[in-house]
């Protein structure tokens, strides 16, 4: 709208002058014109028209992810060895395993399902490990009430060297949309001499002009710093290096967590950080630290997409996946990720801020033993990035989500030992 009021008002002032002038005069000013300041305003408005008509028609599909999206994704556990029976299995579990119930949407094949392009560019799948082909199972996910997600490539080729979307867009997502897939994830391998914005608005547009509402997860690791320029291109972009199933070494869960508390401001509806998917029950990682893993997630208000084999995992994992009171706090409407409230021996004490004036928190114990918390909710939080103070004072009840029991009120300080590796999470509910 603006943009229109530019581009008439700066064309009108421009051209005013030569209305009164016989046709020849005119045209002879009108080059004349061309090269004057006047003018250069006017191309200038010309562009920006331009610009602002194609970005209004240029979007992502509108609130399909208010709060985290909540799936599976075939990547952590099973790498490449997919076949359809095996994903078939994972959303069988989900429909029946209370996941569902729980929140959980999405199940996505990540890399490896497909093998060749065919003659007219479209994508063809590996016949032998999906022989029914993906359109069948598309529709065996569906029946179940679940969605579909799938995976491919901005690059040339995929990760796994399996054909990538860099000049196939329209006929990949018109594949996908043929086949009811509900949420792509889009990876960055094989890019080089590429711009990330522009082979991921291709594929945005792509999506959107082959008409079928697809979660958009961009994957290029945090590389082109998405945080920046996503947030009308996906409704999630990975933001770090990929996830390992470790606690505090390599690339696993401390790690991931301290580098996304850097950008956490960016976090918000229908655009989230991404911190990657779900080691929760793989072999790396205690139960202890899954638990962690998940609460840190929670609080984080990251996507949860697990990770783990969820035919064959034990109860206590998926107690974890599903606990409605953390899945809540990940939930909540205003998609803010927490922030360091203090430190003091060996915890640290984080704070999430909730819809209703609610609060989540949660006691970190990163160390390697146990550690005592001993805390005085009574206080200020200020949030650092967006230069808000919460002032907590006695009347919320204290909820422990993992303990499912009332610890009190805020009007007592709170003491607890939390073990190594381990967390104390709470809720903070106005009364
Ligand atoms: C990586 C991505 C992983 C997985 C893998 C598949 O780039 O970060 O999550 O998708 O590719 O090859």
């Amino acid at each position: 709208m603006l943009c229109g009021f530019l581009f008439v008002g700066t064309a009108l002032k421009a051209i005013a002058p030569m209305q009164s002038l016989p046709p020849e005069q005119a045209c002879s000013s009108f080059l004349y014109l061309l090269q004057k300041p006047t003018m250069r305003k006017f191309y200038l408005a010309v562009i920006v028209t331009a610009l602002c008509i194609a970005s209004s028609y240029a979007q992502k599909f509108t609130n399909l992810a208010p709060t985290p999206p909540m799936g599976w994704n075939s990547w952590n556990f099973y790498n490449c060895n997919i076949n359809e029976e095996k994903i078939k299995r994972m959303a069988d579990a989900m429909a029946t395993n209370g996941m569902k119930e729980a929140g959980y949407q999405y199940i996505v094949i990540d890399d490896c399902w497909q093998i060749a392009r065919d003659k007219d560019g479209y994508i063809i799948a590996d016949p032998k490990k999906f022989p029914s082909g993906i359109k069948a199972l598309a529709d065996y996910v569906h029946s179940k009430g679940l969605k579909f997600g799938i995976y491919s490539c901005a690059g040339r080729l995929t990760c796994q060297k399996r054909p990538g979307g860099a000049g196939y867009e329209a006929k990949d997502a018109q594949s996908y949309a043929e086949w009811g897939v509900d949420y792509l994830k889009y990876d960055w391998c094989n890019s080089e001499g590429m711009s990330s914005q522009v082979q991921y608005s291709t594929m945005r547009d792509a999506l959107h002009k082959a008409g079928r509402p697809v979660i958009f997860s961009l994957c290029e690791w945090g590389q082109t710093k998405p945080w920046l320029w996503a947030d009308s291109v996906g409704q999630l972009w990975r933001a770090t290096g990929d996830i390992q199933d470790r606690f505090e070494i390599g690339h696993g869960v401390m790690k991931i967590f301290d580098e996304m508390s850097l950008i956490r401001q960016y976090n918000k509806p229908n655009a989230f950080n991404d911190p990657d998917m779900l080691e929760v029950g793989n072999m790396g990682l205690t139960e202890t630290e899954s638990r962690t893993h998940f609460t840190l997630w929670c609080m984080m208000a990251a996507p949860l997409i697990a990770g783990n084999n969820l035919a064959t995992m034990k109860k206590d994992i998926l107690d974890i996946l599903t606990n409605k009171a953390a899945i809540a706090v990940d939930q909540d409407k205003l998609g803010i990720a927490c922030f360091l409230w203090s430190k003091a021996n060996g915890i640290e004490t984080w704070i999430k801020p909730l819809a209703d004036g609610n609060y989540a928190v949660c006691f970190l114990n990163r160390g390697g033993s146990a550690a005592t918390v001993n805390f005085n909710f009574q206080q200020t939080a200020t949030d650092p990035d967006f230069h808000k103070s919460y002032t907590i004072d006695g009347s919320y009840s204290v909820t422990d989500v993992w303990g499912n029991q009332s610890l009190g009120t805020t009007a007592k300080p709170l003491t607890a030992t939390v073990k190594k590796h381990d967390v104390l999470f709470v809720v903070l509910k106005k009364k």
